[in-house]
């Protein structure tokens, strides 16, 4: 039984997953907290994880009829993520497995995205998987645990930064993804020819810096949006940026003669995303793997199953050895 703690940004996230794939999976949000600020304060997320981290394991724990004693594992995430938030997550799970002697396992905050979109199915190799998140905008060739080779990143901003940026360009509410892919399925997907970076670029890299420029030039020069402006700019953006990455994709998938194609963090839980892949995936004769929906976004359960791959390898007492790694290589 591993029990699992993710703090890498805004969400407090503790999990218990048992060796028959019985789990909890908890997520405390600061959405709230951060929404009034427009992003995230990371001082501010740092004291809420601390504030909520230790009633959140009690209740996991509780919700999985299991006691501390009975852990083999605990794991946490180690990074990359906001240091102060971090902090918080490896220094609880440092504690709780110095007092109660149990191993710790060290997890890449993005090894979880990874491998979460196959936590209820069969794991193949090799696979592509594209990791769009907040921070992160990255396909990999992944070939067995551990063996991972980036074939493509954005040069810039993050899909989920540009959703984020957009959104606050047309004045709604922090994070943009969610209210962006609701307004989208009302506006007109065509009304705005939004650029889309290095389309013609041969290599499988990413930009969506200019998204935010054309965007904020637009709504300079149309003035007073109306609601239906609004929804066409969200749609006509959102459509551009998920199609450049299905595009690309699609095409490393079929250069590298990979059967597999997988998606996950954040950006993952959009709507047109999902559509758009499974499309492409359907025509192609490739198949899409998207993680459970309370997989998407920022959770501890993926921690966990990345920990439970090989447990007597990685976990250590030794806990020194075990730090926050803010900027750790992705
Ligand atoms: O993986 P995640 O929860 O945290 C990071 O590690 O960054 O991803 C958060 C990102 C935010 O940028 C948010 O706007 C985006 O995921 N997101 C979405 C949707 N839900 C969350 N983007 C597009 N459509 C959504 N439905
Ligand atoms: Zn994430």
């Amino acid at each position: 039984m591993i029990l699992a703690f993710d703090t890498s940004c805004d969400d407090t996230a503790v999990a218990v997953l048992k060796d028959n794939g019985n789990y909890v999976n908890l997520i405390a949000s600061q959405i709230e907290v951060h929404k009034a600020l427009g992003g995230v304060v990371p001082e501010l997320a740092a004291r809420k994880h601390a504030e909520v981290i230790a009633a959140l394991t009690k209740e996991a724990l509780h919700k999985a009829e299991a006691e501390l004693s009975q852990i083999d594992f605990l794991s946490v995430t180690v990074g990359p993520g906001l240091l102060p938030s971090l902090l918080v997550g490896v220094s609880f799970a440092k504690a709780l497995a110095y007092s109660h002697s149990v191993p710790l396992i060290a997890v890449h905050h993005i090894e979880g995205h990874i491998f979460a979109p196959f936590f209820k199915r069969e794991l193949i190799f090799p696979f592509l998987s594209l990791v769009v998140s907040g921070g992160h905008t990255h396909l990999f060739l992944v070939k067995g645990v551990g063996e991972y080779e980036i074939i493509g990143k954005t040069l810039d901003d993050a899909v989920g930064e540009a959703f984020d940026k957009v959104a606050r360009l047309l004045g709604l509410e922090y994070p943009g993804g969610p209210v962006i892919d609701r307004l989208s399925k009302t506006g007109d997907p065509y009304r705005f020819k939004i650029p889309q970076g290095l389309k013609h670029d041969k290599s499988y890299n990413f930009s969506f810096s200019g998204v935010k420029t054309y965007v904020k030039n637009l709504v300079n020069s149309m003035g007073n949006l109306s609601k239906s402006d609004i929804s066409d700019i969200a749609a006509s953006f959102q459509k551009a940026s998920i199609d450049i990455l299905v595009e690309k994709t699609f095409k490393a998938a079929t250069e590298y003669g990979v059967k597999i194609v997988s998606i996950s963090g954040g950006v993952s839980a959009n709507s047109y995303l999902r559509e758009a892949f499974a499309e492409a995936g359907k025509q192609k004769g490739i198949e899409v793997v998207l993680p459970p929906r309370e997989m998407t976004t920022d959770n501890a359960l993926m921690i966990a199953y990345r920990a439970s791959f090989r447990p007597f390898e990685e976990a250590t007492t030794e806990f020194s050895l075990i730090e926050a790694k803010p900027s750790i290589k992705v």
